[in-house]
């Protein structure tokens, strides 16, 4: 037998308790759409996604930005909960996770005004007649103005105050569904110039009502979500809140307007501030040929711990074990989400125990590969036979 080694202590791999739930450790999957869903209902490829972290280490699992309305989809291809045959393809996720002790989470979302697009790599574009011809017809979206986001895309229909109520209603009722799916932690997608984001910024909201002008105002639409939220979200279970922390261009929100968001949305239950950053004039990080510094919305997700006293989640860029032990043990936020790090190598979290010293002798593995590896990384220490 291997000799079993000490395993490191390390902030990454200590579990951390939210209300109820207990995450075993800080790794988490950032909610990345799949496109692939039909009519809202996640498919086979959905299950096998999450199945792929289930196995690879992480403590806590985001199904995508899922439309709680069908016109508040991004694509065709977007996951939905606005339906309750939609609840048992959502429970199978969780079983997924749940069967790996990974906390399973999902975030709800509105694509407002960017509502209505091509699949990635169909095009990226608004929807159009070439859609429609082969049955992804576009549809009328709707925002707080009636502004597009660019020339390209459609105009939505600026919401009227009823029309808002009966919004907040569908996020209500969308959490009902979460809930009975089965999911213990919920995220709501106030960031990268979805529908809420789009009220908040002054950059997309040019209302002169109570819902537009003053920073108290743009706050209201994402405080009524969150209240109907919470309402309807159990109080023992974590609720995520994610923000576009800055805009990132001249006029949008500033870091200090998020801070103000988030004192308020800590007096209404929101556990955790996911701090994001853009995307209310084009693509958040994703579509962009830029290259920012390795984890630059860190210092948001610090700012925001600091001054609201609350628990962050930092993403964007962080992509080595060694960069995500740093960020916590500087207190600059409580959990690190990773995305595309994760497409890359779907096992990151087990690699990252490895590198810090967490898991020596592969624990943290399923059975099936640690047995092997123990023993591989024992014989690997030896010297080569035969060798001079
Ligand atoms: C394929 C893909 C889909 C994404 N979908 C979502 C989404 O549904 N909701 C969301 O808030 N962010 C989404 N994002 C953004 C990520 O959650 C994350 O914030 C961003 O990719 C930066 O992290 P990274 O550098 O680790 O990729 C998506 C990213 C990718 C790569």
């Amino acid at each position: 037998m291997p000799e079993a080694n000490e395993a490191a202590k390390t902030k990454l791999f200590s579990p951390l308790t939210i209300k109820s739930v207990t995450l075993k450790n800080r790794v988490v999957v950032s909610p990345m759409c799949q496109y692939s869903a039909k009519d809202g209902h996640p498919q086979q490829w959905h299950f096998d996604h999450h199945a792929r972290y289930a196995e690879g280490g992480v403590a806590l699992g985001f199904v995508e930005a899922t439309a709680v309305e069908p016109q508040g989809r991004i694509t065709h291809g977007c996951t939905g909960i606005w339906s309750d045959d939609q609840i048992a393809p959502m429970a199978r996720i969780c079983e997924i996770y749940e069967s790996k002790g990974v906390v399973p989470g999902i975030q709800i979302a509105h694509a407002g005004r960017k509502a209505g697009g091509q699949r990635p790599w169909e095009g990226n574009n608004a929807l159009g007649e070439s859609d429609a011809a082969r049955g992804d017809a576009p549809w009328p979206i709707v925002g707080p103005t009636a502004e597009a986001q660019h020339d390209a895309w459609h105009t939505p229909h600026a919401l009227s105050t009823d029309e808002i109520e009966a919004m907040v209603e569908t996020w209500r009722q969308a959490t009902i569904r979460a809930r009975k799916a089965g999911f213990k932690v919920l995220e709501i997608h106030g960031a990268h110039g979805y529908l809420i984001h789009s009220f908040f910024s002054p950059l997309s909201n040019r209302r002169n009502d109570e819902y537009g002008g003053g920073l108290k105002q743009r706050m209201r639409f994402a405080l009524e979500v969150t209240e109907a939220v919470r309402k309807e979200w159990p109080e023992e279970l974590p609720l995520f809140y994610r923000a576009s922390a800055i805009d990132g261009v001249e006029g949008g929100v500033e870091i200090e307007d998020t801070v103000e968001l988030a004192k308020a949305l800590k007096e209404r239950g929101v556990d955790v501030i996911d701090c994001s950053s853009g995307g209310v004039r084009g693509s958040a990080t994703l579509a962009r040929s830029y290259r920012p510094k390795p984890g630059f919305q860190v210092p948001h997700a610090e700012r925001v711990r600091k001054d609201a006293g609350m628990m962050t989640m930092a993403v964007g860029y962080i992509t080595e074990a060694g960069q995500a032990e740093a960020i916590l043990e500087e207190g600059r936020a409580d959990l690190i989400a990773l995305a595309r790090e994760l497409l890359h190598n779907p096992f990151w979290a087990l690699h990252a125990a490895q590198e810090l010293g967490a898991d020596p002798d592969f624990e943290l593995w399923p059975d099936q590969y640690g047995w092997y590896l123990t023993r591989r990384a024992a014989s690997m220490r030896l010297p080569v036979e035969g060798a001079e």
